[in-house]
């Protein structure tokens, strides 16, 4: 069977058929969610579980902790599925994202990372909802409402925190140090990764205009919703 642009592809054994732009672009996709799914719940998620001041929040800590865990392991089993060794699908075999060299030292600091590194992750997993390759958009579509679940808790526990002026302070100092390291989280601008990604239906949206909405969302929420300030958009999305 011949698979061409515009085509979907049901099964990782029709993946296998697939061209090899095609097997690799997927493949990267895989790979980069497994490995960073994984160092996420390790560097931020499963820490923060102590930090969190109450049994409550404790309680939602460690299920966050649980699906982003859950995150990793589903998208492993796909790659090994697709045939993928399991050690480049762990932060050993490949590099995790930047947004990850954070020094997580308080609760305010985990709440603002829920708030707008989540945000970022449900724009990239709406756009896979609606990727060519059938076994990476239902998975996409699984983890949806544990992403969506993510961002709210940030979005509540950060309102929460912003009732008291010192809480105020503390997460916008958080914004303020964190936000800077998002926009490369969408990659670069005019990037061949995407256009490849597009070509193939695997991605819908160019980094351009991913960063830009996100842009958009976060001040709705940072702005709109907590009162606070978003600190200006470097030109990161180019450098
Ligand atoms: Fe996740
Ligand atoms: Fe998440």
């Amino acid at each position: 069977m011949t698979i061409n642009p515009g085509d979907q592809v049901k099964t990782c054994d029709e993946l296998a058929e697939a061209p090899d732009e095609y097997r690799k672009a997927v493949e990267k996709i895989v790979i980069s969610h497994a490995v960073n799914e994984l160092y996420g719940a390790q560097v931020f998620d499963e820490p923060a579980i102590a930090l969190a001041p109450t049994p409550y929040a404790k309680w939602l800590t460690c299920r966050v902790a649980m699906e982003e865990y859950g995150h990793h392991v589903r998208f492993r089993e796909l790659g090994e599925q697709m045939g993928i060794a399991a050690d480049w699908m762990t932060p050993a075999g490949k590099r995790p994202l930047s947004i990850f060299e954070f020094d997580l030292q308080t609760w305010p600091e985990f709440c603002v990372i829920k708030l707008l590194a989540d945000l970022a992750e449900i724009l990239q997993v709406e756009d896979l909802a609606h990727c060519s390759f059938l076994p990476l958009r239902n998975l996409a579509r699984m983890t949806m409402p544990e992403e969506r679940f993510h961002a709210q808790f940030g979005r509540d526990f950060c309102t929460e925190l912003c009732r008291t002026e010192e809480g105020r302070q503390q997460v916008q100092a958080a914004i303020d140090r964190y936000f800077p390291l998002l926009p490369k989280f969408f990659g670069r601008a005019k990037s061949r990764n995407n256009e490849t990604f597009r070509k193939w239906g695997i991605k819908q949206r160019t980094n351009e205009a991913m960063l830009e909405d996100y842009v958009a969302r976060a001040r709705d929420l940072v702005e709109g919703t907590l009162g606070l300030t978003l600190p200006k958009v470097e030109a990161a999305a180019t450098a």
